[in-house]
């Protein structure tokens, strides 16, 4: 059941609770794999869920077994709704469910992308970027201010990979996420694989890129396999999730634990999605480069 809160400007944030452990490794749920995690149920640090799956999945063996892992496991809630961009107002109802899903889960997280995705009634199904300059910053302030206050605590948001840029904007991606993380107290969930898709993509040294990152503004991280498709243009990185996270991405995940130190960190596989042991053989992957930081960061 939802909360009945009006929450006010003036409300305070609760501190951002990172009930997970910092090196910790977690899996997607999706539809491919959930029968896979229901009746095997292997070790894992957390899952991360959905919120878009509680409200569009009311009933059926997805909603059955979706509910019971989420309360088997840690989880993490990652969205892809919010449209935190857009120009459409904010959606207070799923907000509020979000704000009822941390509660349920003190262990919990909620993140989004830095992105908008709908306008009106209409559902983009896609992330699209922003224009990155002051006026989107600004922007965002406000609507991140707003989510917050509804929700009672900070936000992650993802950098996305994005295949466009806009002559409008005046900053570069990792600038303008400064500047909003700056304003608003929100945090950066650093999908590793998005960060090396744009920067192989658009010809840049992803090392560069990450070093122009705040330290202190990752939360969490993302990995994930992105594929090398033949458009018009030449060859091009999509990132489709349907495949295993490439070496060089690996390489660029130790460079960010160096940096940015160890955080939740998710495999992300939702498509072409193999044997559930195949998954869980990258997840490891994942926990053999947390391994120099287990036991010695507090969260
Ligand atoms: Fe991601």
């Amino acid at each position: 059941m939802m909360a009945k809160v009006e929450m006010t400007a003036s409300t305070a944030l609760k501190p951002l609770s990172t009930g997970l452990i910092r090196a910790s490794a977690g899996l997607n749920l999706c539809h491919e794999n959930a029968d896979e995690l229901y009746n095997q149920r292997p070790e894992l640090d957390f899952i991360q869920i959905h919120p878009e799956h509680i409200i569009q999945e009311e009933g059926g063996t997805y909603r059955e077994q979706l509910d019971a892992l989420r309360h088997h496991y840690n989880v993490i809630l990652h969205g892809f709704g919010l449209s935190i961009g857009s120009s459409a107002p904010l959606d207070r109802d799923y907000l509020l469910l979000v704000r009822d899903l941390l509660e349920e889960h003190p262990e919990a997280v909620f993140s989004d992308h830095f992105s908008w995705s709908s306008l009106s009634k209409h559902h983009f199904h896609d992330l699209i970027p922003l224009i990155q300059n002051k006026e989107t910053v600004d922007y965002m302030v406000e609507r991140i201010d707003t989510a917050q206050e509804i929700i009672g605590s900070p936000i992650l948001l993802e950098n996305i990979s994005s295949y466009m840029r806009y002559k409008e904007s005046t900053m570069s991606e990792f600038e303008f996420i400064n500047e909003i993380t700056k304003k608003t107290g929100c945090y950066v969930l650093l999908d590793v694989n998005n960060i090396w898709c744009n920067a192989v993509n658009f010809k840049e040294d992803p090392l560069a890129v990450i070093s122009t990152l705040e330290k202190d503004s990752v939360k969490g991280y993302h990995l994930a396999g992105c594929s090398l498709e033949h458009m018009g243009n030449g060859p091009v990185y999509i990132d489709y999730h349907k495949e295993a996270v490439h070496e060089e991405v690996w390489t660029l995940y130790k460079n960010c634990l160096e940096r940015f130190g160890p955080w939740p960190t998710l495999l992300e596989w939702e498509n072409n999605v193999p044997k559930l042991e195949r998954t869980l053989e990258e997840v490891q992957k994942i926990n053999k480069y947390l391994r120099p930081y287990a036991g010695g960061v507090e969260s």
